[in-house]
């Protein structure tokens, strides 16, 4: 393949896996807003409470006839051969966005792993796919609890420690990357694509269904809840999800982007966030002061999504990120962090998902 054909164009059809997902809608969304036609692939098309949002968005946008959304399954080889017929572009989001299981192998590392072959090797099949944009994390980056202070990670950083037991989600996002290169890589030269991995810190922004609150806008709406009773000293890195988005459809439509893509604008501890909802929100109730990592432990006062071993060491540690690769190459404007929060509750709350109290 020549390589100055490796990217999209307006009219091009991009296959979009995970597409009723919390940050896949927003991919829809971006591509359909560039003129791209896509084919959106869900678990099961016919359910309404995960994919109408999608067809209202594309309504809205004008752009019925340029969606189609596909069944598949990332854990069946072959499932994703139809999806992938004749499509230009690839954005594989899909995958299990879980910290915590039962059978951890079976939930959440084979849909990331054995997923990336699955539809890898639909996209080879096809013959026609030139350009993938693969969703990654900073979670394969670094460890999440291995933040140095004064340390800021950047695409050089790989995270080579998290293992199934401590931290499956690092584990799986790590192994699902070094799976989309190498299998990119073992491509012969002439059908080999041009792939970019996009990896975003934790992903804010407006929700479309209820299930979207119950990935990373959880982390908001605990905040609105009260779900703790003071803030626990954790760190996080944020970006808005139609940053992220806009980045995927990006790196695809531009022929030059190359290699991974962090996505991170606002760093901040919980205890920053809730004093920022306390601004925008005047009159409602946010927790206040910081909880003392003693005392969370001690009380068992911890998230249970996310395994012990790995919140004693997510407690108090600050891990930063470089985002001015995606600034700098892409030309990634970040949305002003207040807007995001905004948009977050507003659209949790105008969901019936959340109130304010
Ligand atoms: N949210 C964040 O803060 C964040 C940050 C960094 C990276 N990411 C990455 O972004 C991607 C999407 O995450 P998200 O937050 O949007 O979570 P999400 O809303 O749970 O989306 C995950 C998507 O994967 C699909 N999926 C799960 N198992 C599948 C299977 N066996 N076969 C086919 N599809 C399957 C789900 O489909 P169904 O609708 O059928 O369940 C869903 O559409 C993931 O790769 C995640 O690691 C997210």
């Amino acid at each position: 393949m020549d390589a100055s054909t490796r990217h999209l164009q307006a009219g091009d059809t991009l296959c979009v896996t995970g597409a009723s997902g919390y940050v896949g809608t927003h991919v829809v969304i971006a591509a359909l807003e560039a003129g791209l036609k896509v084919r959106g692939t869900v678990r099961d098309p016919n359910n309404d409470a995960k994919c109408d949002h999608l067809w209202r968005l594309a309504d809205e946008l004008g752009a019925r006839d340029r969606l189609e959304l596909v069944a598949a399954d990332l854990l069946m080889p072959g499932s994703f051969d139809e999806a992938l017929k004749g499509c230009d572009g690839l954005a594989h989001v899909a995958a299990v966005a879980r910290f915590s299981a039962k059978d951890r192998q079976r939930e959440i590392v084979d849909p990331s792993v054995e997923g990336v072959s699955n539809v890898y090797k639909s996209a080879a099949k096809a013959g026609t796919v030139r350009a993938v944009a693969h969703t990654s994390s900073v979670a394969a980056i670094v460890r999440y609890a291995d933040g140095r202070k004064g340390h800021v990670f950047t695409e050089q950083d790989w995270n080579t420690e998290s293992q199934i037991p401590d931290d499956v989600y690092g584990y799986a996002k790590a192994a699902a990357e070094r799976a989309a290169w190498a299998f990119t890589e073992a491509l012969d030269e002439d059908k080999r694509w041009r792939l970019c991995t996009i990896n975003p810190a934790i992903v804010i922004g407006p929700t479309y269904t209820r299930a979207h609150c119950r990935t990373s806008p959880q982390i908001i709406r605990d905040l609105m809840r009260g779900s703790f009773p003071a803030c626990p000293p954790i760190f996080f890195g944020f970006v808005d999800a139609r940053d992220v988005a806009w980045a995927h459809v990006r790196t695809l439509m531009d022929p030059q982007a190359t290699g991974r893509f962090i996505l991170c604008d606002e760093h901040g501890w919980m205890l920053d966030i809730a004093n920022h909802l306390r601004r925008l929100y005047p009159g409602k109730t946010f927790p206040k002061g910081r909880l003392p990592k003693l005392v969370m432990l001690l009380a068992g006062i911890f998230d249970k999504r996310i395994e012990l071993k790995l919140i004693r060491r997510i407690l108090g540690n600050e891990v930063r990120y470089d985002s001015s690769r995606s600034r700098d190459v892409l030309g990634v404007k970040y949305r002003p962090f207040d807007d995001s929060l905004r948009e977050t509750v507003d659209t949790m709350v105008q969901g019936g998902w959340a109130q304010l109290r």
